[in-house]
Order: structure tokens, then C-alpha cells, then sequence
């Protein structure tokens, strides 16, 4: 069948930094075809080529079967082409209805108003239009960005990296959501790091590294282990974990209840220790209140009760930038809302710890030459690829480097506690088994270490405690080795 879109010899640099290199990629309506590849490797620059963000040096661009060229984003959707990014761009003032008008200019806004309610009765994604953007959950600002190039017209759909912020479940959904699409027609081109979705719901995969085409194949000539060698180049060795002393108590939750921004139900009454030397993970299906439980942590919202102690001191009353946190390192979910100002420099947004402790005097007499020394030794040292310039500006990262940044800069210095949500989301395998280490190696210089993952595997993993966290309450307590069917029962079994 004709390809919806086909991408030719596409070449891309960037200064003399070469993102492409005669890449082919095709669609076909029906279709799935998944693209994956490591942090970096060009496939959001590949993907921004197709929905017109980015002019290729070279190659040429099929729609339909016609030779294009595509001037814009705006006349990549006039041609049925539309793309949900992997940071998503909603305008978090603005209602939803205004969010996908501003999508579609020129189109009377009842007339925008049933084709979305339409849509969103048809593929079963419930959507309030007056809500306030900003005050959606990840998952239900994804729908929107996904309606609204739909109500556009989109015929060949781009999820970059759609579950990367979803929870299982929710990443199901979209799966089976996406399987749905393309059976209507639609050719959907699906990246992401996750082999078992390109594997489980895709018709064709395509992998890259370093800006070239390395194989395409399909899921039934495929399986983990062949495409993971084809990801990364190189087979990876997972460490064991060491096991050290567990040492006195150094961050602990008392009675704490909250709520998060969501206005959500929140957690009450949860206490827990973790002492130096542990790692403690947090378990439960996604919505449980592991959201608020990480905001009351790191300051985005308030406790309403009960205290929270990083070696003795309370910091449940203290805002995010509040040097009283500075014992505490965190990863947060929402790497780009919460961890990385986009529009500042790399070395900018790694001095921001560093800063708030003191260590490169103040704002005003900001000792640049020491920040950019330690950027560059923390970029190297985490892995952080694609920094050129430390003056470069965050925002042209990679989303699994700008992941990168965030963590290296968490990792600064020797945090008393380190708090990770999610942390491997987002990252390749590779990164992801380096942020593991990192974790347990924190562990190993003594931290306290909480985890909250919606990921299972991932607590078992790396926990050597294991809290469940069911309807804003901690439930049950387990010790390591804990058996996987017992917490998914303290998961979904409670009062
Ligand atoms: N506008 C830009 N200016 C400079 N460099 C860029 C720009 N956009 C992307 N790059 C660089 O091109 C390379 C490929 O980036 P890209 O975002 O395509 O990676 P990716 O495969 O999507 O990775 P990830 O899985 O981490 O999202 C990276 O080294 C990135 O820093
Ligand atoms: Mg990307």
C-alpha cells in the first residue's frame, strides 16, 4: 500500500553536529510503525522533520506518494500531519476548548467544540472543555494534545514518547487507544523506549543510534534481547547490588496528610522511616497519592498535618527553594515542569543547587568558572550527551539528557536523603541501569533513598523496604526479598 508519509535520505546538523544522517522512514495507513533508539539518538529531530518543525539539509519528504516540501508546522497539519511532543505545549492558562482552537485557527469555535466532543465520545476519552489546562493530570493533558490534532484532521499521527509519563495502566490505554486509530485508518508513528509496546503493538519497528538507520524489522522477527543489542550497540551488564549496614533513621514521614495542586484526595496520616543506608520503595497503582505524597515532599504544596524529617529537621513547611531542603536531592516526575528551566543555560540549570547551598557565592557574584568546572565533570560522569556548550540553552537537550541534567545535578555534594520518583521514566535502558546505580550507590555512601515508582518491577528492583501507598494511606510494609504477588495484592486489597 502507498505510504501516508515517507521520509528520504533525511540529513540534519545542527553547528557542525550532525543529529541525521540519510535517514528513510516510512508510514503506511493501518499501520504502526515504531521508532526506537537511545537517549539522542535523533528521534524527536526525526519526528520534527516530519510534522515541519525542522527543514531537512537533505532528503526529501512523500505524502501520499507526491513529493512535498513541507514549509512549517502549520502546512505539516494543513496536510493531515500531526505530532503530540514529548513535552507537551497546551497553554496552561487557557481552558481545553481555547487550548485546541488555538490548534485550529479560522474554525468557528461551536463547530470545534462538537468535533471534539464527538472524537472524544468516539475513542472513549472523556474531556471537560472548560477546565483550566493547567489544572489537568499528565495523563489528561495527553488526551487533549492527542484531540487536538485529531480535530485538526491529522491522518499520520506522531506520539513522541506517549507513556514515558503514564502509568501502566494509563499506558495501556493509550496503546490500545493508538491500536484503535490506525485500525480506522490512520498511520500512527509510535517512539518510545519501551520494548514490550513496540514488540506488543506495533506492525513494523525501526531502530536508530547516533542519527543512522541501524535495522527495520518487524515484532514477530524480533525480541528484547536482538533489539536491545541493535538500541545500544553493545550488550549491558547489570551490577549487583551490594548490601551495606542500614545506619540511624534520616528521613522520616510522622502523621503527614496533604494535598496535592490536582485538588485531588491526597495522602493522610502516612508514617514512615527510612534510614541511612536504604533504600525505601513506595508501591501502588497510579493515583493512589503518590503524586501528592512527592509534592508535600519537595515543597510544591504544603502538609496540612504532621511533620517530614531530613536528618531531625522539619521541613514540611518549607517551599521548594527553601535552603532548609538542602539535605534533600530530588528527581522529580515532571523533569521539565518541576527539575529544568528551559530557557536557561545548561551550566545555569545545574548552578541552581549548588547555589542555593552557597557553594558558587551569590546570584550577583555568581562564580561562574567554578559551576562551569563542575557542570562539565558532573555531564561527563552522568552521561549527559549532546551538550556542546555548557552555554547552550537546556531546552535543546534530548528529553532523556535533559533527564540526565536534572539528576546530575541532584547528585551533587552528599545529600542526607535522596528522594527519586519514577526515575528511569524517559530513559533508554542504558541511562536507566546508570540511574539505578546511582541510586544504589547513594544508598551505599550512607543516604536515606525513597523511591516511588508505579513500575513494580522497578521498586523490586532496588528496594530493600517496600511501603504500599492505597487510597492516600501507607497500607502495608514489606521487607526485602518481598514476593511480587503479595504487594500486588497489598496494591489492590485494602479497607
Ligand atoms: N534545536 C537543536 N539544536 C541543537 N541540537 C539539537 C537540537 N535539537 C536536537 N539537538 C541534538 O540532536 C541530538 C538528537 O536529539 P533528539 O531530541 O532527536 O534525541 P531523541 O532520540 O529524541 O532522544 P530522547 O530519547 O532522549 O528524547 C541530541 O544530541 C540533541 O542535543
Ligand atoms: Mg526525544
Amino acid at each position: 500500500m502507498q505510504h501516508a508519509l515517507a521520509l528520504h535520505g533525511i540529513t540534519k546538523s545542527f553547528g557542525g553536529f550532525t543529529a541525521l544522517e540519510a535517514l528513510d522512514f516510512s508510514v503506511r495507513p493501518g499501520e504502526v510503525h515504531a521508532l526506537l533508539g537511545e537517549n539522542g539518538a535523533g528521534k524527536s529531530t526525526l519526528m520534527n522533520v516530519a510534522c515541519g518543525l525542522y527543514a531537512p539539509d537533505a532528503g526529501w519528504i512523500e505524502i501520499d506518494g507526491q513529493p512535498t516540501r513541507i514549509s512549517g508546522a502549520r502546512d505539516a497539519a494543513a496536510r493531515g500531519i500531526g505530532m503530540v511532543h514529548q513535552h507537551f505545549k497546551l497553554v496552561p492558562s487557557f481552558s481545553v476548548l481555547d487550548n485546541i482552537l488555538l490548534f485550529n485557527p479560522g474554525r468557528p469555535a461551536a463547530e470545534i467544540a462538537a468535533a471534539t466532543r464527538d472524537l472524544a465520545t468516539r475513542m472513549g476519552i472523556p474531556v471537560d472543555l472548560a477546565r483550566r489546562a493547567g489544572t489537568l493530570g499528565i495523563a489528561e493533558q495527553q488526551r487533549v494534545e492527542i484531540l487536538k490534532v485529531l480535530v485538526a484532521g491529522a491522518r499520520v499521527i506522531i506520539l513522541d514518547e506517549p507513556t514515558a509519563v503514564l502509568s501502566d495502566d494509563e499506558g495501556l490505554a493509550l496503546m490500545r487507544l493508538m491500536r484503535g486509530l490506525a485500525e480506522a485508518g490512520s498511520a500512527v508513528i509510535l517512539v518510545t523506549h519501551k520494548l514490550h509496546e513496540a514488540l506488543g503493538f506495533s506492525d513494523r519497528i525501526t531502530v536508530i543510534r547516533a542519527g543512522r538507520k541501524i535495522v527495520e524489522t518487524t515484532p514477530a522477527e524480533s525480541d528484547p534481547r536482538r533489539l536491545t543489542t541493535q538500541i545500544v550497540g553493545e550488550t549491558i551488564v547489570e551490577m549487583p547490588a551490594p548490601t551495606v549496614a542500614v545506619g540511624a533513621p534520616r528521613l522520616r514521614f510522622d502523621a503527614v496528610s496533604g494535598q496535592g495542586d490536582s485538588g485531588q484526595k491526597g495522602i493522610s496520616n502516612v508514617s514512615f522511616t527510612v534510614r541511612g543506608g536504604e533504600i525505601y520503595g513506595i508501591a501502588g497503582v497510579a493515583g493512589n497519592g503518590q503524586t501528592e505524597l512527592a509534592q508535600v515532599l519537595i515543597g510544591l504544596t504544603r502538609a496540612s498535618a504532621g511533620r517530614i524529617e531530613v536528618d531531625g529537621r522539619d521541613i514540611a513547611g518549607a517551599a521548594a527553594d527553601d535552603p532548609r531542603r538542602r539535605g534533600l536531592a530530588a528527581i522529580p516526575v515532571d523533569r521539565y515542569r518541576h527539575g529544568l528551566a528551559g530557557a536557561m543555560s545548561v551550566v545555569e540549570n545545574f548552578a541552581v543547587r549548588g547555589t542555593l547551598a552557597g557553594r558558587y557565592g551569590s546570584w550577583l557574584r555568581f562564580d561562574r568558572r567554578r559551576a562551569r568546572r563542575d557542570a562539565a565533570a558532573a555531564i561527563a560522569a552522568f552521561d549527559v550527551r549532546g551538550v556542546r556548550n555548557l552555554s547552550q540553552r537546556a531546552a535543546l537537550l534530548s528529553g532523556g539528557n535533559a533527564q540526565k541534567l536534572v539528576i546530575a545535578r541532584e547528585f551533587q555534594g552528599t545529600p542526607g536523603a535522596v528522594f527519586a520518583h519514577s526515575p528511569t521514566r524517559g530513559l533508554d535502558v542504558r541511562a536507566g541501569a546508570a540511574v539505578h546505580d546511582r541510586l544504589r550507590a547513594a544508598r551505599d555512601a550512607g543516604a536515606a533513598v525513597l523511591v516511588i515508582s508505579e513500575d513494580l518491577d522497578e521498586i523490586l528492583l532496588l528496594s530493600d523496604r517496600i511501603g504500599v501507598l492505597t487510597g492516600g494511606r501507607l497500607t502495608a510494609e514489606f521487607d526485602a526479598p518481598a514476593e511480587r504477588a503479595q504487594i500486588g495484592a497489598a496494591m489492590v486489597h485494602h479497607d
